[in-house]
Protein backbone atom coordinates (compact mmCIF):
# COMPACT_ATOMS: atom_id res chain seq x y z
CA UNK A 1 0.00 0.00 0.00
CA UNK A 2 1.11 3.41 -1.07
CA UNK A 3 0.68 5.95 1.58
CA UNK A 4 0.44 9.65 -0.17
CA UNK A 5 -2.04 11.56 2.25
CA UNK A 6 -2.12 11.45 6.39
CA UNK A 7 -5.24 13.16 8.09
CA UNK A 8 -4.71 14.12 11.16
CA UNK A 9 -8.28 13.78 13.27
CA UNK A 10 -7.97 14.58 16.66
CA UNK A 11 -9.79 16.36 19.86
CA UNK A 12 -6.84 18.64 21.67
CA UNK A 13 -8.82 21.01 24.12
CA UNK A 14 -4.68 21.67 25.25
CA UNK A 15 -2.94 20.74 22.20
CA UNK A 16 -1.01 18.07 23.27
CA UNK A 17 -2.95 15.19 21.61
CA UNK A 18 -2.36 17.49 18.20
CA UNK A 19 1.26 17.77 19.11
CA UNK A 20 1.87 14.02 19.43
CA UNK A 21 0.04 13.70 15.92
CA UNK A 22 1.89 16.16 14.27
CA UNK A 23 4.99 14.03 15.34
CA UNK A 24 4.05 10.87 14.16
CA UNK A 25 2.51 12.59 10.87
CA UNK A 26 6.23 13.33 10.43
CA UNK A 27 7.86 10.09 11.12
CA UNK A 28 5.61 8.68 8.57
CA UNK A 29 6.94 11.40 5.76
CA UNK A 30 3.42 11.36 3.77
CA UNK A 31 3.79 14.02 0.87
CA UNK A 32 0.04 15.42 2.18
CA UNK A 33 -1.14 15.94 5.79
CA UNK A 34 -4.43 17.34 6.09
CA UNK A 35 -6.02 18.02 9.68
CA UNK A 36 -9.91 17.45 10.70
CA UNK A 37 -10.13 19.45 14.23
CA UNK A 38 -12.70 18.47 16.27
CA UNK A 39 -12.05 20.15 19.08
CA UNK A 40 -14.64 23.36 18.76
CA UNK A 41 -18.34 22.93 18.91
CA UNK A 42 -18.23 23.18 15.00
CA UNK A 43 -17.36 19.76 14.51
CA UNK A 44 -20.97 18.43 15.63
CA UNK A 45 -22.58 19.59 12.74
CA UNK A 46 -19.25 18.87 10.22
CA UNK A 47 -19.66 15.84 8.51
CA UNK A 48 -16.40 14.84 6.96
CA UNK A 49 -16.19 12.78 3.36
CA UNK A 50 -15.61 9.41 2.81
CA UNK A 51 -11.79 8.42 3.34
CA UNK A 52 -10.03 5.51 1.67
CA UNK A 53 -6.65 5.80 -0.03
CA UNK A 54 -5.47 7.41 2.80
CA UNK A 55 -4.09 6.87 6.67
CA UNK A 56 -6.24 8.24 9.48
CA UNK A 57 -4.40 9.09 12.72
CA UNK A 58 -7.04 9.32 15.13
CA UNK A 59 -5.95 11.26 18.64
CA UNK A 60 -7.66 12.05 21.98
CA UNK A 61 -7.07 13.02 25.59
CA UNK A 62 -7.77 10.38 28.26
CA UNK A 63 -10.19 11.92 30.61
CA UNK A 64 -10.30 9.25 33.50
CA UNK A 65 -9.08 6.44 31.81
CA UNK A 66 -11.60 6.69 29.11
CA UNK A 67 -11.79 8.54 25.67
CA UNK A 68 -12.95 12.41 26.44
CA UNK A 69 -16.60 12.09 26.21
CA UNK A 70 -16.63 14.69 23.95
CA UNK A 71 -14.86 13.60 20.96
CA UNK A 72 -16.98 10.35 20.35
CA UNK A 73 -20.13 12.17 18.55
CA UNK A 74 -16.99 13.93 16.87
CA UNK A 75 -15.47 11.20 15.79
CA UNK A 76 -19.03 9.71 14.47
CA UNK A 77 -18.97 12.27 11.88
CA UNK A 78 -15.90 10.78 10.31
CA UNK A 79 -16.75 8.59 7.67
CA UNK A 80 -14.66 5.48 7.02
CA UNK A 81 -14.70 2.27 4.61
CA UNK A 82 -11.62 0.45 5.37
CA UNK A 83 -9.81 2.74 6.01
CA UNK A 84 -6.49 1.62 7.85
CA UNK A 85 -5.94 4.27 10.58
CA UNK A 86 -3.91 4.52 13.93
CA UNK A 87 -5.29 5.09 17.14
CA UNK A 88 -3.63 7.26 19.59
CA UNK A 89 -4.34 8.31 23.17
CA UNK A 90 -2.53 11.36 25.28
CA UNK A 91 -2.81 11.29 29.09
CA UNK A 92 -1.02 13.13 31.74
CA UNK A 93 0.76 11.08 32.97
CA UNK A 94 -1.06 9.47 35.77
CA UNK A 95 -2.85 6.20 33.81
CA UNK A 96 -4.62 5.67 30.17
CA UNK A 97 -6.82 2.59 31.64
CA UNK A 98 -8.81 1.53 29.21
CA UNK A 99 -8.64 4.83 27.04
CA UNK A 100 -6.68 2.84 23.83
CA UNK A 101 -8.91 0.17 23.52
CA UNK A 102 -11.92 2.41 23.80
CA UNK A 103 -10.74 4.36 20.98
CA UNK A 104 -9.94 1.41 18.68
CA UNK A 105 -13.04 -0.05 19.53
CA UNK A 106 -15.05 3.37 18.42
CA UNK A 107 -12.47 3.18 15.25
CA UNK A 108 -13.48 -0.29 14.10
CA UNK A 109 -17.40 0.11 14.62
CA UNK A 110 -16.79 3.39 12.31
CA UNK A 111 -15.05 1.31 9.64
CA UNK A 112 -11.29 1.98 10.27
CA UNK A 113 -9.01 -0.51 10.35
CA UNK A 114 -6.59 0.57 13.16
CA UNK A 115 -3.12 -0.73 12.12
CA UNK A 116 -1.03 0.53 15.16
CA UNK A 117 -1.80 2.16 18.40
CA UNK A 118 -0.10 3.84 21.04
CA UNK A 119 -0.66 6.27 24.50
CA UNK A 120 1.53 8.97 24.70
CA UNK A 121 1.98 11.52 27.07
CA UNK A 122 0.88 15.29 27.52
CA UNK A 123 1.24 18.07 29.77
CA UNK A 124 -1.63 17.10 32.24
CA UNK A 125 -4.71 19.59 32.12
CA UNK A 126 -4.45 20.53 35.48
CA UNK A 127 -0.65 21.00 35.47
CA UNK A 128 1.03 24.28 36.81
CA UNK A 129 4.22 25.04 38.44
CA UNK A 130 3.07 24.23 41.94
CA UNK A 131 1.84 20.80 40.65
CA UNK A 132 3.61 19.71 38.27
CA UNK A 133 2.17 16.92 36.25
CA UNK A 134 4.29 16.06 33.26
CA UNK A 135 4.62 19.69 32.48
CA UNK A 136 6.05 21.07 29.33
CA UNK A 137 5.07 17.27 27.58
CA UNK A 138 5.34 16.46 24.84
CA UNK A 139 9.11 16.74 24.71
CA UNK A 140 11.84 16.51 22.48
CA UNK A 141 12.39 13.01 23.62
CA UNK A 142 8.33 11.87 23.47
CA UNK A 143 8.23 13.90 19.65
CA UNK A 144 11.33 11.56 18.75
CA UNK A 145 9.19 8.31 20.17
CA UNK A 146 6.26 9.86 17.93
CA UNK A 147 8.51 10.34 15.23
CA UNK A 148 10.12 6.64 15.26
CA UNK A 149 6.27 5.10 15.93
CA UNK A 150 5.35 7.00 12.77
CA UNK A 151 8.76 5.41 10.95
CA UNK A 152 7.56 1.88 11.70
CA UNK A 153 4.02 2.50 11.05
CA UNK A 154 5.03 3.56 7.18
CA UNK A 155 7.32 0.47 7.10
CA UNK A 156 4.36 -1.87 7.76
CA UNK A 157 1.45 -0.17 5.59
CA UNK A 158 4.05 -0.01 2.66
CA UNK A 159 4.65 -4.06 3.25
CA UNK A 160 1.15 -4.83 3.00
CA UNK A 161 -0.59 -5.61 -0.64
CA UNK A 162 -3.95 -4.36 0.74
CA UNK A 163 -5.61 -3.62 4.08
CA UNK A 164 -7.55 -7.03 4.19
CA UNK A 165 -3.72 -8.37 5.40
CA UNK A 166 -4.04 -6.74 8.51
CA UNK A 167 -5.18 -8.73 11.31
CA UNK A 168 -6.68 -7.00 14.75
CA UNK A 169 -3.91 -5.50 16.86
CA UNK A 170 -3.80 -6.63 20.11
CA UNK A 171 -3.95 -3.49 22.63
CA UNK A 172 -4.36 -2.95 26.49
CA UNK A 173 -7.61 -2.62 28.34
CA UNK A 174 -10.25 -4.35 29.34
CA UNK A 175 -14.49 -4.40 28.79
CA UNK A 176 -16.38 -3.18 30.30
CA UNK A 177 -14.47 -0.19 30.09
CA UNK A 178 -13.86 1.52 33.96
CA UNK A 179 -17.17 3.71 34.82
CA UNK A 180 -15.56 6.27 37.72
CA UNK A 181 -18.25 7.93 39.31
CA UNK A 182 -18.16 11.81 37.84
CA UNK A 183 -20.58 13.08 40.72
CA UNK A 184 -17.84 14.67 42.85
CA UNK A 185 -17.16 16.79 39.55
CA UNK A 186 -20.72 17.50 38.68
CA UNK A 187 -21.22 21.14 37.85
CA UNK A 188 -17.92 22.27 38.50
CA UNK A 189 -16.34 24.33 36.47
CA UNK A 190 -13.51 27.18 35.29
CA UNK A 191 -14.24 30.48 36.56
CA UNK A 192 -13.00 34.32 35.58
CA UNK A 193 -11.19 36.52 37.79
CA UNK A 194 -12.91 39.65 36.35
CA UNK A 195 -10.57 41.89 38.31
CA UNK A 196 -7.75 40.51 35.75
CA UNK A 197 -9.82 39.92 32.62
CA UNK A 198 -9.55 41.95 29.86
CA UNK A 199 -12.58 40.73 28.02
CA UNK A 200 -10.19 39.71 25.49
CA UNK A 201 -12.90 36.62 24.45
CA UNK A 202 -9.67 34.13 23.75
CA UNK A 203 -11.41 31.82 26.11
CA UNK A 204 -14.48 31.67 24.04
CA UNK A 205 -12.94 31.40 20.90
CA UNK A 206 -11.06 28.25 22.37
CA UNK A 207 -13.88 26.52 24.49
CA UNK A 208 -14.48 23.10 22.76
CA UNK A 209 -18.42 22.88 23.91
CA UNK A 210 -19.38 26.60 24.33
CA UNK A 211 -19.63 26.90 27.77
CA UNK A 212 -18.20 30.26 27.47
CA UNK A 213 -20.02 33.85 26.31
CA UNK A 214 -18.49 37.28 26.49
CA UNK A 215 -21.18 39.69 28.06
CA UNK A 216 -20.07 42.94 30.43
CA UNK A 217 -18.25 39.94 32.47
CA UNK A 218 -17.36 36.82 31.02
CA UNK A 219 -19.87 33.89 31.56
CA UNK A 220 -19.36 30.18 31.95
CA UNK A 221 -22.43 27.65 31.30
CA UNK A 222 -21.88 25.56 34.79
CA UNK A 223 -23.64 22.86 33.03
CA UNK A 224 -21.54 22.50 29.83
CA UNK A 225 -18.00 22.59 30.95
CA UNK A 226 -15.96 19.75 30.68
CA UNK A 227 -12.86 21.55 32.24
CA UNK A 228 -10.62 20.69 29.90
CA UNK A 229 -8.43 23.69 31.24
CA UNK A 230 -8.48 25.42 27.38
CA UNK A 231 -9.24 28.70 28.68
CA UNK A 232 -7.18 28.39 32.32
CA UNK A 233 -4.04 27.58 29.58
CA UNK A 234 -5.18 30.12 27.03
CA UNK A 235 -6.21 33.01 28.93
CA UNK A 236 -3.18 35.89 28.57
CA UNK A 237 -4.20 37.25 31.72
CA UNK A 238 -4.43 34.41 33.99
CA UNK A 239 -7.91 35.11 34.45
CA UNK A 240 -9.42 31.66 34.26
CA UNK A 241 -8.97 29.57 37.14
CA UNK A 242 -10.11 26.08 38.21
CA UNK A 243 -10.44 26.23 42.18
CA UNK A 244 -12.71 24.22 43.60
CA UNK A 245 -11.39 22.50 46.74
CA UNK A 246 -13.09 18.93 45.37
CA UNK A 247 -10.83 19.49 42.29
CA UNK A 248 -7.93 20.77 44.06
CA UNK A 249 -7.87 18.12 46.43
CA UNK A 250 -8.10 15.51 43.44
CA UNK A 251 -5.15 17.02 41.36
CA UNK A 252 -2.73 17.53 44.75
CA UNK A 253 -3.47 14.21 45.33
CA UNK A 254 -2.54 12.79 41.16
CA UNK A 255 0.37 15.22 41.53
CA UNK A 256 2.24 14.03 45.14
CA UNK A 257 1.08 10.40 43.44
CA UNK A 258 2.26 9.89 39.71
CA UNK A 259 5.79 11.90 39.54
CA UNK A 260 7.53 9.18 38.42
CA UNK A 261 8.14 9.96 33.98
CA UNK A 262 5.36 7.51 32.42
CA UNK A 263 6.99 6.70 28.54
CA UNK A 264 5.01 6.07 25.54
CA UNK A 265 3.93 2.84 24.64
CA UNK A 266 3.64 1.60 21.01
C1 LIG B 1 -11.34 16.03 32.95
C2 LIG B 1 -9.96 15.46 32.76
C3 LIG B 1 -9.69 14.14 33.14
C4 LIG B 1 -8.41 13.62 32.96
N1 LIG B 1 -8.16 12.31 33.30
C5 LIG B 1 -6.91 11.80 33.16
C6 LIG B 1 -6.62 10.44 33.50
O1 LIG B 1 -7.50 9.66 33.84
N2 LIG B 1 -5.33 10.02 33.42
C7 LIG B 1 -4.32 10.85 33.03
O2 LIG B 1 -3.17 10.43 33.06
N3 LIG B 1 -4.58 12.13 32.61
C8 LIG B 1 -5.84 12.61 32.66
N4 LIG B 1 -6.11 13.89 32.24
C9 LIG B 1 -5.04 14.67 31.60
C10 LIG B 1 -5.15 14.66 30.07
O3 LIG B 1 -5.25 13.36 29.57
C11 LIG B 1 -3.92 15.35 29.49
O4 LIG B 1 -3.82 16.63 30.01
C12 LIG B 1 -3.90 15.42 27.96
O5 LIG B 1 -2.60 15.78 27.61
C13 LIG B 1 -4.88 16.44 27.41
O6 LIG B 1 -4.88 16.39 26.00
P1 LIG B 1 -5.03 17.71 25.06
O7 LIG B 1 -3.82 18.56 25.34
O8 LIG B 1 -5.01 17.16 23.71
O9 LIG B 1 -6.29 18.40 25.46
C14 LIG B 1 -7.38 14.43 32.41
C15 LIG B 1 -7.67 15.75 32.03
C16 LIG B 1 -8.93 16.26 32.18
C17 LIG B 1 -9.21 17.65 31.73
S1 LIG C 1 -9.11 34.88 27.85
FE1 LIG C 1 -8.88 35.73 29.90
S2 LIG C 1 -8.77 37.93 29.63
FE2 LIG C 1 -9.59 37.08 27.72
S3 LIG C 1 -11.83 37.15 28.02
FE3 LIG C 1 -11.16 35.14 28.70
S4 LIG C 1 -10.82 35.37 30.91
FE4 LIG C 1 -10.91 37.44 30.03
S1 LIG D 1 -15.06 26.68 30.17
FE1 LIG D 1 -14.67 24.58 30.71
S2 LIG D 1 -14.94 23.45 28.80
FE2 LIG D 1 -14.70 25.60 28.24
S3 LIG D 1 -12.52 25.86 27.85
FE3 LIG D 1 -12.85 26.37 29.99
S4 LIG D 1 -12.47 24.46 31.12
FE4 LIG D 1 -12.78 23.93 28.94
Amino acid sequence: MKLNTVKLAYFSPTKTTMKILEGIAEGLGAETVQHIDLTLPEADATRQDAMQDELVLLGVPVYEGRVAKTAIPRLQRLKADKTPAVVVVVYGNRAFEDALLELSDIAWELGFFPVAGGAFIGEHAFASETRPMANGRPDTEDIAKAKEFGSGIRAKVEGMASIDEASRIDLPGDTPYIDRDRSALAEKAARTLDETCTLCGTCESLCPVGAITIEDVVKTDNLACILCNACVKSCPEGARVVDDPTINKIVNWVSKNYQARQEPLR
